[in-house]
């Protein structure tokens, strides 16, 4: 037992007897957190709105998980997501991860569809820090996930910017109150990852070659790309790390955003996820 934080210590990089929750875990980044932190030894609480997806996810990882159908932009049913930590000895790890995109250049961006996103990518992110820290034991970790565009501006891409943006900024101050408790809170901030959210510029042409091209690496990221990122951060072997942000983008802040505008008026369409 550690002395002085009360708790057994893990070996570096290893989750082991951690209690994490992961929100947007059945698809995606989400679930590829969800399994890099099952494969590090620790038990996911798992909140989607996919209760398919979560069924699939149970039968993979059987009791090393948890799983609750959860819509982050409602306060009462993250709680509840969190409250299943308070019987099982209180989170160690919360990865506020659910979020999506959407395409409209600013005098076309209807208000619903602005608010849609800043509910889910930014108060969604709010409510998960809030009630997973309720319920997080001192010394334990927040991530958040933001995106490459919380710093890199892309036309056409307002709310998902703004809302990115305020979770670096919401991530800092969460630090900074968390911090008493010893608990650690990060944003990690990806580029061009292949999911589901993305599948539409795979099949935009030019898209994601222009991405590519943007990346100082030369590919683009599967989301174990990301788990890893956020692996690191969730465990002892960042125990000195907090109110960080962390670009995995392959080096693309390093260059400009690919011209959304321009593809998806080559594709005469005028509608992204
Ligand atoms: N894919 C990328 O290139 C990329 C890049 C930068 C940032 N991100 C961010 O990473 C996160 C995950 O993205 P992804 O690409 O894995 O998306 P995804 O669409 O593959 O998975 C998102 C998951 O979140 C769930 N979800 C959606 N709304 C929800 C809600 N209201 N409550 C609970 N769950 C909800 C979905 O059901 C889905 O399982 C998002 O915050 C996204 O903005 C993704």
């Amino acid at each position: 037992m550690d002395p002085e934080h009360g708790r057994a210590p893990t070996a570096s990089g290893s989750l082991h007897g951690r209690l994490a929750l992961v929100t947007g875990a059945a698809a995606g980044i989400g679930r590829a957190i969800t399994d890099r932190f099952v494969d590090d030894g620790a038990v996911v609480i798992a909140g989607d709105l996919d209760a398919a997806g979560l069924d699939a996810l149970q039968a993979e990882h059987g009791d090393r998980v948890i799983v609750q159908v959860c819509d982050v932009t409602e306060e009462s049913s993250v709680a509840a997501l969190a409250d299943l930590a308070t019987d099982r000895g209180g989170l160690d790890i919360a990865v506020a991860n659910a979020g999506k995109g959407a395409y409209s250049p600013i005098v076309d961006h209807p208000l619903e569809s602005w608010q849609e996103i800043i509910d889910l990518c930014l108060t969604g992110v709010f409510l998960t820090v809030k009630h997973a820290g309720r319920v997080m034991n001192d010394g334990g970790s927040i991530v958040n996930i933001a995106s490459l565009n919380a710093i890199q501006p892309a036309e056409g891409m307002a709310a998902y910017c703004t809302a990115k943006a305020g979770v670096a900024m919401l991530t800092r101050v969460a630090a900074m109150e968390l911090g008493h408790r010893r608990i650690r809170v990060n944003t990690v901030a990806p580029g061009l990852v292949q999911t589901n959210a993305t599948s539409a510029f795979f099949m935009i042409p030019g898209v994601v070659e222009e991405f590519v091209e943007n990346t100082t690496v030369g590919r683009f990221a599967q989301p174990a790309d990301i788990a890893s990122m956020v692996a690191f951060l969730a465990g002892p072997g960042s125990d000195f790390v907090s109110a960080g942000f962390f670009s995995v983008d392959g080096g693309a802040s390093t260059k400009r955003y690919p011209d959304l505008p321009g593809a998806f008026s080559r594709l005469g369409d005028a509608t992204a996820p």
